[in-house]
């Protein structure tokens, strides 16, 4: 499977800290954001990768991924997503070309999770799987609406629900097989003027094509000052272990830099 990694879009929610640079190289503790993506594709077994990007910073991606060799990756395609944020369907179907009828593993580019997806990605093999997770906050995510008869079959998947029927996400980590392309020339813009990737996911749970699975592990976007926050806290508390109180206090820890 290929990778596509989706980090276009203006950042608005994070002004000041996009004024500079694009939303997905801000540091999430120790690496640029845009790394865990890439990292968790990697350790997936997926080193060809694709990075979508707009706006008026795309072009200082390839000063910190290059040729992605040091983060393992074997090929790297970057994609200019004109218009700056016509919605994440939008951005995905810049990947067509580059897929080349293969099926992709799709992350977006502010979401961080240390979830082994390995054993998902062999097993796909054509329609669409999403992955979730329990949230306290479902009503700023897609929220998945389970059948009535059917437990274990999504039936709708609501975007930014004002009342959500649980406590669901569904994460921006998805499985496409190649008719995801001809669903995105179906759509039409939603309300918030974009294309939308929950009504891809729509298009596929239409045909009865859409798997699931929950994502174990942590996992959360970066795209708000809390959202961003809680990430670089998650982070930094795992990558240093029982350092953290200490760097935290303000003592210099030996062997860290
Ligand atoms: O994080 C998971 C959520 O991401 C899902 O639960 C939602 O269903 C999905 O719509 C999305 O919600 P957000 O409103 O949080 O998406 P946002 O606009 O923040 O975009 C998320 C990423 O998608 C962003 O970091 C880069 C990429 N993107 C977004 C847009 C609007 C693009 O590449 N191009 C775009 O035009």
């Amino acid at each position: 499977m290929k990778g596509v990694i989706l980090a276009g879009g203006k950042g608005t929610r994070l002004y000041p800290l996009t004024y500079a640079t694009n939303k997905h190289l801000l540091p999430i503790y120790d690496q640029p954001m845009v790394y865990y993506p890439i990292n968790t594709l990697v350790a997936a077994g997926i080193t060809e990768v694709l990075i979508v990007t707009g706006d008026v910073h795309a072009g200082h991606f390839i000063n910190v991924i290059k040729n992605g060799h040091d983060l393992g990756l074997t090929h790297v395609e970057y994609a200019y997503q004109e218009g700056g944020s016509a919605g994440i369907a939008d951005a995905l179907k810049y990947a067509e070309d580059f897929a080349d009828g293969e099926p992709i593993a799709v992350i977006l580019g502010d979401n961080t999770t240390d979830a082994d997806i390995s054993g998902a990605v062999k097993n796909f093999k054509d329609g669409a799987m999403v992955f979730l997770k329990e949230v306290v906050d479902p009503e700023r995510f897609g929220n998945p609406i389970f059948a009535k008869d059917d437990s274990s079959r999504i039936e709708t998947i609501v975007e930014k629900p004002a009342s959500p029927a649980n406590k669901l996400a569904v994460t921006g980590l998805y499985f496409y097989d190649h008719t995801v392309y001809d669903k995105i020339r179906n759509l039409k813009p939603s309300g918030r003027g974009e294309l939308e990737i929950t009504d891809v996911n729509n298009a596929y749970i239409a045909e009865n094509k859409m798997q699931w699975s929950m994502l174990d592990g942590f996992w959360s976007d970066a795209g708000t000052f809390h959202s961003l926050y809680r990430s670089n806290r998650y982070w930094a508390i795992k990558k240093l272990g029982d350092k953290y109180d200490d760097v935290c206090s303000g003592i210099d820890v030996p062997g860290l830099k």
